[in-house]
């Protein structure tokens, strides 16, 4: 229980009643001598007359003669207006003191005062250390009601994060359960429940920076998007983007917010393994290599590829064509609303639309091709045939799980074929830990081990400090060449229906 009256402070002042028209220039006489607390108006009501106004001066002003006050002012004041002076108590409580003045009275002397901590939507996420566990209940009070209503929810991780979906384990300390909230980072808008998913507000310069590198009409390829903070910037710039997550809750809030920021005509969802969505992304389907010799598969593939991609799961294949529901302004209330329905459609009734119609050169902007359609209120039907295939070419490839990134890079061994291929091999953005006793070389190192290739021109971008002895790093490279594979076989291609 927090007793609030123990932090009242009482102060003996003196004030002067004058008459309230002459307030302005009393102000500027009594300058440097009137009241100075934040947030404290000096001058106030006379409680024994609405003429009058009470000009509160400072503590530094302590006798009732005012001789602390330069005579010169005082007589111009005097010669002004009647002035009085009269006693004034003023009395500065729990609401008036900041949080940090709070917390270090309560806490033991000596003590590192949490009152930062960060902020997700209406979220307060505090790291509160071992030894002030005993006061994490009052600490969280305190933080929350100098900060409501901006804060309704005060949070403390518990324990580290041992599950593959990076999601911290939460107490709730104060305010209500509800951890669906909402982030606004460079203009777009993330939905999220930060109970279930990984979402950490300190990687905003990061994405930033690494979706500048983006050009419109580019393809990108994002292994672990989570909830989309690359995704979405990069749909918003006009790219087409593959994201895909292992994390369901990722996936259903990734698909919310390519709705919320009207890039879902420009961003495709998976869920599954990164190995799997690479090699199924980007790996030849047996249609395709079919093409040259035999028609009767190329039908027989198309008609497959007609289930949509947009709730691609792990036994979904078809990243050729895209089948989904435009729904206009209705669209918005029903975000998964595309997940069934749109499976059934036959391609006699769908239109045809290719992802690369996301960007148009006038604007720049895919929402404005979004904003068109926004306005139709009937329902129609559509598909996209990708001109961009993804075993033909993609720009970039991001795999921020900095924890393990390094190792998925064997997922690009043996599955690009260098038939099909288009234009150069992606950039690789590949994100890392790196500790005060490993070196850049190791790290080049290891991703070449997974990779079975050598890399050339590697950069290291330095993201953040993660702990005193630890970094995390972006490295950029091109995708070699070796990892090429030269002739597609029946166990490169993919895709036959029969995953
Ligand atoms: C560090 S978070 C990055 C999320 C997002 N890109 C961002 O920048 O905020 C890593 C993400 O990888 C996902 N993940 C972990 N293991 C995975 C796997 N094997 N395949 C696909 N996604 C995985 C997690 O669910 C998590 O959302």
């Amino acid at each position: 229980m927090l007793d609030e009256s123990k932090f009242d402070v009482n102060f003996q002042l003196l004030a002067l009643r004058i008459p309230r028209e002459f307030c302005k220039i009393a102000t500027r006489l009594l300058n440097g001598y009137l009241l100075d607390k934040p947030r404290v108006k000096p001058i106030t009501e006379d409680p024994t007359s609405e003429k009058n106004r009470y000009m509160v001066l400072s503590e530094k002003v302590q006798n009732p003669d005012l001789s602390d006050i330069p005579m010169q002012k005082l007589d111009e004041l005097r010669k002004l207006c009647e002035v009085e002076v009269v006693p004034y108590s003023l009395t500065l409580g729990y609401s008036y003191w900041t949080a940090d003045h709070i917390l270090k009275q309560i806490l033991p002397p000596g003590v590192e005062v949490p009152s930062s901590f960060e902020t997700i939507g209406h979220v307060a996420h505090l790291n509160i250390h071992d030894e002030l566990l005993p006061f994490k209940d009052v600490i969280a009070k305190v933080i929350y009601d100098k900060n409501y209503p901006r804060i309704k929810t005060v949070v403390n991780k518990v324990g580290t994060i041992t599950n593959e979906f990076r999601v911290p384990k939460f107490e709730i300390l104060a305010g209500e359960s509800d951890m669906v909230t909402e982030v606004k980072q460079y203009g777009a808008t993330f939905k999220l429940d930060y109970g279930l998913v990984y979402w950490n507000s300190r990687l905003e310069h990061e994405h930033v920076r690494l979706v500048s590198l983006f050009r419109p009409g580019e393809t990108i390829c994002d292994m672990f998007a989570g909830i989309g903070p690359f995704a979405i910037p990069a749909a918003q710039r006009g790219c087409l983007v593959y994201a895909n997550d292992l994390n369901p809750d990722s996936i259903h809030y990734l698909k919310i917010n390519a709705k919320i920021n009207k890039v879902d005509d420009c961003v495709f969802a998976y869920n599954m393994d990164a190995r799997k969505f690479v090699s199924q992304l980007m790996a030849v389907p047996v249609c395709e290599v079919n093409l040259e010799s035999n028609d009767s598969t190329i039908k027989a593939c198309d008609t497959f590829s007609m289930k949509g991609i947009h709730d691609a799961k792990a036994e979904d294949r078809n990243f050729g064509v895209e089948e989904k529901e435009v729904a206009g302004n209705d669209a918005k209330d029903e975000p998964e609303g595309m997940k069934n329905s749109s499976r059934t459609v036959h391609a006699s009734v769908v239109a045809i639309k290719r992802p690369s119609d996301c960007f148009t050169e006038e604007n720049g902007n895919a929402q404005s091709e979004h904003k068109k359609k926004g306005n139709t209120q009937k329902r129609m039907k559509e598909s996209v045939l990708s001109k961009a295939k993804a075993w033909e070419h993609v720009d970039h490839v991001i795999m921020n799980l900095p924890a393990s990134a390094l190792q998925f890079l064997d997922a690009f061994r043996g599955i690009i074929s260098r038939k099909h291929w288009k234009g150069p091999l992606p950039l690789v953005h590949c994100y890392c830990f790196i500790r005060a006793t490993e070196t850049k070389e190791f790290i080049i190192s290891e991703a070449e081990t997974a990779l079975n290739a050598k890399i050339q021109d590697p950069i290291f971008h330095r993201v953040r400090d993660v702990a005193p002895n630890k970094a995390m790093f972006c490295l950029s490279f091109r995708l070699p060449e070796a990892c090429f594979v030269e002739d597609i076989t029946d166990s490169t291609c993919h895709f036959t229906g029969g995953l």
